[in-house]
């Protein structure tokens, strides 16, 4: 890249759009790094070690390295293994977060701000479940709090219900870069511990919430569009069978309105299954 490029709007302009495509809409320093200046690509090694060996900032990168490179010559499949062996342990919703606090078998957990745990009442009879947490809830540390979680809000209203009365969480607890959809090995490294929070919440109900997370706790390879809107069950590790409705997400709804009238319909279903599982 030129200098003249750099003093260039509309070429400055171009790149950011570029950027801004492809998902990428974190700085990750407070302060912009130069790389290319060839004053700092001279002496960036030297000025990298002399500041390794002097502050403790510059060693905490070195450390979350470490741990990074420890788990990645772990292999994915042993991860999976080892995330349910550590799931299985959890006895309590506060042991379960501490558990995935603790775990570094999944890479998505090095490049998100916070975990995404959960968020309402764990004591609720409902609990909804998510895809992964996007750059508000990543921010926040809590599910659905961005665009999509206003619209769940309103989806939660017009059954009566909302966070008090409700439970959310996602099946991936952190966010994927540039909210890129999770992989097939990062969804099965973080299955066992989805499935050990629903366990823990034992909820009368459960609504999966767009096509990930109805495939992947629904174990079914049938498309949303013709899942939704008709009862099926999730059974936990442990045996349990939760009836799970599942419905469209709301990302999908913000960008598909005119389906919002089936959302509604599920969740009308999700309502009267509630009050004849009370009654
Ligand atoms: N989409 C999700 O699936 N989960 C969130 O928490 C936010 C957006």
């Amino acid at each position: 890249m030129t200098s003249k490029a750099l003093n260039n709007p509309a070429y400055l302009h171009e790149l950011l759009a570029f950027y801004a495509d492809a998902g990428v809409d974190e700085a990750l320093a407070e302060e912009p790094n130069d790389r290319l200046s060839p004053q700092k690509a001279a002496t960036g090694l030297a000025v990298s070690s002399a500041l390794s060996s002097t502050t403790s900032t510059a060693q905490q990168p070195q450390a979350e390295n470490s741990v990074r490179l420890a788990a990645a010559a772990i292999p994915d499949e042993a991860q999976a293994a080892r995330a349910r062996d550590l799931a299985r342990q959890a006895q309590s919703l506060e042991e379960l977060r501490t558990i995935l606090t603790d775990f570094d078998g999944c890479n998505l957990k090095f490049t998100a701000r916070n975990l995404v745990f959960a968020d309402g009442n764990p004591q609720a009879d409902l609990m909804l479940v998510g895809e992964a947490p996007g750059r508000d809830e990543d921010l926040q540390g809590l599910p659905f709090v961005g665009r999509s979680g206003r619209l769940l809000d309103r989806m939660l209203a017009a059954i009566g219900r909302d966070r008090t009365s409700a439970y959310i969480s996602n099946i991936i607890p952190w966010r994927p870069p540039g909210n890129r959809e999770p992989s097939p090995l990062e969804s099965e490294i973080c299955r066992p511990f989805i499935e050990r929070h629903i366990e823990l919440v034992r909820p009368k109900v459960l609504v999966t919430l767009g096509n990930p997370s109805t495939k992947l706790l629904l174990q079914t390879k049938t498309g949303i569009m013709r899942m939704r809107g008709t009862w099926s069950v999730h059974t936990t590790p442990g045996g349990l069978e939760i009836p799970t409705m599942p419905t469209l997400h709301p990302a999908y709804l913000l960008r598909n309105p005119a389906h919002k009238k089936l959302a509604w319909r599920d969740l009308l279903a999700v309502k009267m299954k509630l009050a004849e599982l009370e009654g």
